[in-house]
Parts: structure tokens; C-alpha cells; sequence
């Protein structure tokens, strides 16, 4: 996971090594935050390394081990003497205890978990303009218990004494608590502090430096070659559709594949906007047929989506034959696409982080990873909304940056049972007014995602003097962070209200309208 240093033309300022936490690219975020750039790499790289890259910082980030174990990663002991300012976070702090001299030992009925208020004991340096008292995240099971010569203790909690530590002479920091979570109420303060007052740091990275630089490096990559590109429409594929098309111009060719499970009006929608608008080359392929003759008689929800995923393939390989050739695919991987798929082991010999198993569903509507092509990945670490600043200072509209998620296999898995044509005629009518009512109510922004699923049940109704007999449909609004965890949204009664007597007067086949009001866990956000 951590990135290597040829990948970059630019000297990072502060440099973060990574020792396995869940938060470790969340530091690298959080200083691209104060506009400083900031790399990740193994917890292995030398001190010799390290000295030729002369970055202005060094952070140690936390981890899942103890010191003391047998086999826990540590860094090189000569970094200590490097004269570059290092900040330990958590395990990174206990390590520099542990390698200089002090004692970290299990504390044993004081383990820390959660929120804790932090007292300051000396306000300078780390600390200016961090209140006494103020929350900070805390996650650990370890303390140390005996400072190395020439150390102060900066901050306590009520069960961690040194949860602060630092030498000012050889400008060396540790704090126990992770100040890169957003519990951390003063966390950025002191990332702050150790950036700019400590380390000296200029403000020189903006989303415009990261267009420019990234252009460059793409340019730098691919030459005079072609680049392919799958373009669903999101914002991740739509805003390195314009990254590209700003770096390399015409050798990028844009494939939009329209399996026909979009929303209503978005296959021209896409084509429009690309390609008539912005002369991004598009080519659009309608493979409506192959898809839904494939799902006929199919009603299991993994079958669908494997059939779906298998066929995208399928239709991706041929096109981009008939296209081609092409020596690079430039693929839309975000950070938490790339977390998702390494775990917090480190492999001894490599340092590296030891891959995990996928989740089945978020390889589908994927590509297979033994094409034979390069991978472009200018977005793979980066955060969704810094994506979608990028997005929007590339000239993005809003419509395409605010957009909410939407699945690969797309409306075929919000159909549960077969998918057919008149299901999804209904599906995407209904669809398009939830969509209408939400953004009417200036709703849209607030909700992570809002749709409609259609339930292949009958139910009996009254419509005029006529019984029905037809499907409902459920309105499924959910606000979430990051997808994994998701509340259901309480929406407005009237806009409820709206969306229930729209979609039975206007979409034909719809005879009942109910709300969704689960949260996940322990539901998904998708019915399937
Ligand atoms: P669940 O239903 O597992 O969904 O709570 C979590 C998030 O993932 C999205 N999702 C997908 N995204 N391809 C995707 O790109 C898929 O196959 C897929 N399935 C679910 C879902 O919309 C939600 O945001």
C-alpha cells in the first residue's frame, strides 16, 4: 500500500512511515489537509534513504503490535540522528520510547479506548493553542511507563501519564493518542504545529498542485501511448476522465458501456455531456440486449451479479480489442478502494502491507486484474471529497461532483428476483422521482444515497373503481460517512408524502409505496 517513492517527481515535505494503522493514509490526508505534501512509505525505509529524500518531517504512524513483542516492525535505528523532527503517533510513539532508551510496558487495567480528555502540562511547541481538557482519541493497550533521557512529558489523561512526550533538543514527539481522527477535537492543532512550527513547512500542496503534478506524471508514464478508460459515469471515473483528457488529450479513449441499468436519461446524459460538450472521445456501447437476455429466468441475487460482472468483462475485452490496442487502463481506485483490499499485516520481508480477500460484491462491475494492460491510478490516494474538489476545480459540474454512489451492476440488483424490461421501466420511473422529490426538497447533499427498489411481489390496491394488483415499490434513504456503516434518513413527512403519491399515480405497474427504516448492520444499503 505504501507508495513508492519513484512514483513521485516531488520531494515530500513530511514523510509518514507506516506501521500497519488503519489511520495511517488518514495522516497523509490530514497534512494534505494544511496543504503540505506528505508520502507514505514502509516502516523499512532507511535512514540513508531518508536522508537523500531530506524531507522536512518524519511521522511514525501507530500500529496493531506491541514494541516488546518478537517480529514488531521497527525503523532503523539511525533515524533518531537524522536531525529531521519526527512526531510518533501511538505504537510510532512507544517505538521511539522503546529504541531510545525508555520503558513501554502492557498497562494492565489502563488501557484506553475511546474519548479522553487531554491535560496539557507544557503548553509550547506541539502544544500552542491546544485547551487543556479538550477530547482526544485514544487506542491503546500499551503505555509508557519510563521517558528516555533527555524527554519531557508534554500532556496527560487520567490514565496515561506520559501521553505526550518530547525532546526539544533533538526535536523529537510522541503523543499516545491519535490527533488524525476527527474525535480528536484540537487533533489538527498539533498536526499544524508539527507541520508548520516544528518541521518549517511551506503551504504548497493544493488540489491545483495535485492536478498539475499529476498531469505530469501521467504524461511521464504513458508517453506517446493510448489509454483506456471505463467510464461509468461517477465521480471517480468522470473526474479521471477529465484529468486525462487535460494530460495526455486524444490517446485517451473513454469506453462507457451501457449494460442497461442506468437511471433514467443518464446513458445520453453521459454522452452528451463527454463527448458532444467537453470532446472527451467517448465510445458508447449499447450491450443492453446481451445483458438482459443473459439474466432471463435468473433470480439469484450473487448469480445476477456474477453473470453481470462476467458479461461486463466480456463485453469490455471485446470492445477494447475492436478499439485498441491500448497499452494502458487508467482506473478510477480511490484510498478506500486500496484499504479495502490490504489488511493491517506487514510482511516481514517487505515491510509491505499483506493483501486481503476482496468482498465479493465490490469486484463486480470490475475488471479481472490479468489484462495485459498498465495500470494509470492518478486518484489512488486520495480520499471521495478530495476527489470531488479535484473534480470540481477541473471544471466538473456539480451535478456530475455531488452525485451519490451508485453500484456497478446498477438497477438490476435494486430489482430483486428477474430483471426484466418492464421491471426496470418501472424501476427507473419511480427512481427518477424519488431522485426529483429529494433534490426538490434540497435534500440531496445531506443523504449519501437515495433510491427506489422494486419488490417482485403483487399486492392487491384501488385505483378509481378498478382493483389492482401490482408491485410496491421501497424507498430506501440512508446517510452514512463512507458507505460501510449507514442510518436510515428521516426524511420530511411531506416529502415522504410526495414521493408515495407520485410514484402510484405515474408509474404504471406501482400500487403501493413503503419506506425503508433499517439501518446498517444490521441491513445493507442495497436490497439486492
Ligand atoms: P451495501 O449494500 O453492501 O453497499 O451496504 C455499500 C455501498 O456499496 C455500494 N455497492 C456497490 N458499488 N459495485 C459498486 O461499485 C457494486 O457491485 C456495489 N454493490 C454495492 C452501495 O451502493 C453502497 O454505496
Amino acid at each position: 500500500m505504501a507508495t513508492s517513492q519513484s512514483d513521485f517527481k516531488r520531494q515530500p515535505a513530511i514523510v509518514i512511515l507506516d506501521f500497519g494503522s488503519q489511520y495511517s493514509e488518514l495522516i497523509a490526508r490530514r497534512i494534505r489537509e494544511t496543504e503540505v505534501y506528505s508520502l507514505v512509505m514502509s516502516y523499512r525505509t532507511s535512514a540513508e534513504e531518508l536522508r537523500r529524500l531530506a524531507p522536512k518531517g518524519i511521522i511514525l504512524s501507530g500500529g496493531p503490535n506491541s514494541v516488546y513483542a518478537e517480529g514488531a516492525p521497527v525503523c532503523d535505528q539511525a533515524i533518531w540522528n537524522l536531525g529531521i523532527p519526527i512526531l510518533g503517533v501511538c505504537y510510532g510513539m512507544q517505538l521511539m520510547m522503546h529504541q531510545l532508551g525508555g520503558r513501554v510496558e502492557s498497562a494492565v487495567g489502563r488501557a484506553e479506548y475511546g474519548k479522553a480528555p487531554l491535560y496539557v502540562d507544557n503548553p509550547t511547541e506541539l502544544f500552542t493553542n491546544v485547551e487543556s481538557g479538550s477530547t482526544m482519541w485514544m487506542s491503546h493497550g500499551d503505555s509508557v511507563l519510563a521517558l528516555p533521557q533527555d524527554f519531557i512529558c508534554l500532556a496527560h489523561t487520567l490514565n496515561t501519564t506520559n501521553a505526550a512526550v518530547a525532546s526539544h533538543n533533538r526535536r523529537l514527539y510522541g503523543v499516545q493518542f491519535h490527533p488524525e481522527v476527527v474525535h480528536s477535537t484540537h487533533g489538527m492543532i498539533i498536526i499544524r504545529n508539527f507541520v508548520y512550527h516544528i518541521c518549517d513547512c511551506e503551504p504548497d500542496w493544493t488540489t491545483a498542485a495535485f492536478i498539475q503534478e499529476s498531469i505530469t506524471r501521467v504524461r511521464t508514464q504513458v508517453g506517446e501511448k493510448r489509454v483506456l478508460l471505463a467510464l461509468s459515469g461517477g465521480v471517480d471515473s468522470s473526474t479521471l476522465a477529465f484529468l486525462l483528457h487535460k494530460a495526455i488529450g486524444d490517446q485517451l479513449t473513454c469506453m462507457f458501456i451501457d449494460q442497461g441499468f442506468m437511471r433514467k436519461g443518464e446513458p445520453e446524459f453521459l454522452v452528451e455531456f463527454f463527448d458532444h460538450k467537453f470532446h472527451i472521445n467517448v465510445e458508447y456501447i449499447n450491450a443492453r440486449e446481451r445483458f438482459i437476455s443473459k439474466l432471463k429466468g435468473i433470480t439469484d441475487p450473487e448469480q445476477k451479479r456474477k453473470i453481470i460482472g462476467t458479461e461486463f468483462i466480456r463485453v469490455f475485452e471485446e470492445e477494447s480489442i475492436r478499439l485498441g490496442p491500448f497499452d494502458y487502463l487508467a482506473q478510477g481506485t480511490l484510498y478506500p478502494d486500496v484499504i479495502e483490499s490490504a489488511g493491517t499485516n506487514l510482511d516481514p520481508k517487505t515491510g509491505e502491507r499483506v493483501a486481503v480477500k476482496i468482498k465479493s460484491h465490490h469486484n463486480v462491475g470490475g475488471l479481472p486484474k490479468d489484462l495485459q494492460f498498465k495500470l494509470v491510478e492518478p486518484l489512488r490516494n486520495l480520499f471521495k471529497d478530495e476527489v470531488r474538489k479535484v473534480g470540481r476545480s477541473l471544471g466538473l459540474p456539480e451535478e456530475i461532483v455531488k452525485r451519490h454512489p451508485f453500484p456497478g451492476p446498477g438497477l438490476a440488483i435494486r430489482i430483486l428476483g428477474e430483471v426484466t424490461d418492464e421491471k426496470l421501466n418501472c424501476l427507473r420511473d419511480a427512481d427518477l422521482i424519488v431522485r426529483e422529490e429529494i433534490n426538490e426538497a434540497g435534500l440531496y447533499e445531506s443523504i449519501w444515497q437515495a433510491f427506489a427498489v422494486l419488490l417482485p411481489i403483487r399486492s392487491v390496491g384501488v385505483m378509481g373503481d378498478q382493483r389492482t394488483y401490482s408491485w410496491p415499490i421501497v424507498v430506501r434513504c440512508v446517510s452514512s460517512e463512507d458507505g460501510m456503516t449507514a442510518d436510515w434518513s428521516r426524511l420530511p413527512f411531506e416529502t415522504i408524502e410526495k414521493i408515495s403519491t407520485r410514484i402510484v399515480n405515474e408509474v404504471e405497474g406501482i400500487n403501493r409505496v413503503v419506506l425503508d427504516v433499517t439501518s446498517k448492520p444490521p441491513g445493507t444499503i442495497e436490497w439486492e
